[in-house]
């Protein structure tokens, strides 16, 4: 297979084009040759995108969106088992996993045609000001434009789904760019899109590098708005370069849980193994710092390490694994060398910490310090680490300890002790007896301090992807 971008609805692919090869993490097998996509590419989806916000949907109604984005949901939802094994090929997540991230991606679409119809404003009350009196106010919500949407490999449907579909309901067009590592669910989603009947040019696919085509759509004058997630050090650029474009950043995260003393015990090491374990802990969100009180520490810790030790490492492609590979080699080879690095310098492994081609055993730390990469840095990799603490207080300090600040979890019977703790919390958001690695599609869902800005979750999305429109009218009632 081999497959290009996808520009005013044709496709790239010319053999005289620079080409990239993808392989599936698990087997090294080929999935797929990308035609990659060069600046000249990035200029014609841009004004594609722009002379389709223009003419087409700037104008289209609310049904009319709101139709394609349910149609779109309902030919997913049939094709469920194509691209649940697609995101098997490409990103190495176990196929019980992609079944679920197609599951909620067919909810985001079905979210985004209800919202479509509900984008509303407000009357205002004019006389309330002095000299008011005869005149009328009304904010409307208007779609920014052309929406550049840079979207990961650990959910390439589902995350680029919180991008795309919020993007259409508001009456946006979009230039969207996904991880090279997983393109071949990219380019389907675009053809779903042209199936559902998304008119030409309203969703523009640029199959390229960061360089080459990420960059340049960032600066790019008619570009409105950037919605990207993925690492710190690129969101960082991105803030840089966006200039006065709108921006939605997802970046990484340390994700904390805290465990108190009165936590049903059962429930908080069952959730907190899939918590710091799903998808090898590539997901933003993942359970990186379990904080645990003292008095249950050991034997929170014992049950832990076991029924960590039961998870079954494999094959995605099978239904039973639980584990399976990373992205690729070198970042099991990173990953390894944060759990050695931690190991120098005293941390203990309570199991796991084995590297084997691209997968990482799943692993549990203890005895670890505030200095160490895998409690200070996003691990993005099955690895969690268990640190005891004694007071309220210090497991608030201590979680609050991060550049970080997308999601915690926390665990406790005490509906007090968890409405006090939830506020203190420094994240965007905060689950009482549920881990930080869930996320529903309709909730807001964003981070603080240097995990980012902005907030998805299709009704916040469309939010942010539109723009107030105040229209005055002077009432001349006495003719
Ligand atoms: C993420 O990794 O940011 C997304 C997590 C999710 O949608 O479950």
């Amino acid at each position: 297979m081999r497959i290009g971008s996808i520009i005013n609805g044709v496709e790239r692919n010319e053999a005289t084009r620079e080409t990239m090869e993808v392989y599936d993490p698990y087997n090294q097998e080929k999935v797929t040759e990308l035609a990659l996509a060069e600046t000249a590419d990035l200029e014609e989806a841009v004004e594609s995108c722009y002379d389709a916000f223009h003419s087409v949907m700037n104008r289209m109604p609310a049904h009319e969106r709101s139709d394609i984005l349910r149609k779109a949901a309902d030919l997913l939802e049939e094709r469920t088992e194509e691209f649940a094994q697609t995101i098997v090929e490409e990103a190495g997540k176990p196929i019980t996993f992609s079944r679920g991230e197609i599951e909620r991606s067919v909810q985001v679409l079905r979210f985004a045609s209800e919202h479509a119809k509900h984008i509303t404003g407000e009357v205002l009350p004019m006389d309330a000001a002095v000299g008011g009196e005869n005149r009328m106010g009304i904010v409307k919500r208007r779609p920014l434009g052309v929406v550049g949407a840079i979207t990961p490999f650990n959910f390439p449907l589902n995350l680029s789904l919180h991008k795309i579909a919020p993007a259409i309901a508001a009456g946006n067009t979009i230039v969207y760019k996904p991880a090279e590592k997983t393109p071949v669910s990219a380019y389907k989603l675009v053809r779903l899109f042209q199936e559902a009947g998304l008119p030409d040019g309203v969703l523009n696919l640029l199959l390229g590098t960061g360089k080459d085509v990420g960059s340049p759509l960032v600066e790019h004058d008619k570009v409105h708005k950037i919605t990207f997630t993925g690492s710190l050090p690129v969101g960082r650029d991105i803030r840089q370069n966006a200039g006065f474009k709108k921006v939605t950043l997802e970046l990484g995260s340390n994700s904390p849980n805290l465990v108190f003393a009165d936590a049903d015990l059962q429930v908080a090491v069952k959730e907190l193994v899939r918590g710091a374990f799903a998808f090898s802990g590539q997901v933003c969100i993942s359970a990186q710092r379990v904080y645990v009180q003292k008095s249950i520490y050991e034997t929170f810790l014992k049950a832990y390490v076991a029924q960590t030790e039961a998870l079954k490492t494999g094959d995605p492609h099978n239904e039973d694994t639980d584990i399976g590979p990373m992205i690729n080699e070198d970042e099991a080879k990173r990953a390894k060398t944060w759990i050695d690095d931690a190991k120098e310098k005293g941390a203990v492994i309570e199991t796991g910490g084995e590297r084997i081609g691209t997968t990482l055993t799943p692993t549990i730390m203890t005895n670890v310090q505030d200095n160490m990469k895998i409690i200070a840095e996003e691990v993005f990799a099955p690895i969690v680490s268990v640190i005891p603490f004694e007071t309220e207080e210090e497991a608030i300090h201590a979680a609050n300890d991060s550049i970080y600040g997308l999601q915690a979890g926390v665990f406790t019977k005490d509906i007090d002790r968890a409405m006090r703790v939830a506020d203190q919390l420094e994240t965007g958001g905060v689950w009482i007896n549920e881990i930080s690695t869930y996320r529903q599609d309709n909730h807001p869902y964003g981070g603080v301090k240097q995990s980012g800005m902005g907030r998805e979750g299709v009704k916040y999305a469309i939010d942010d992807m539109t723009e107030m429109k105040f229209i005055g009218i002077k009432l001349h009632h006495d003719k």
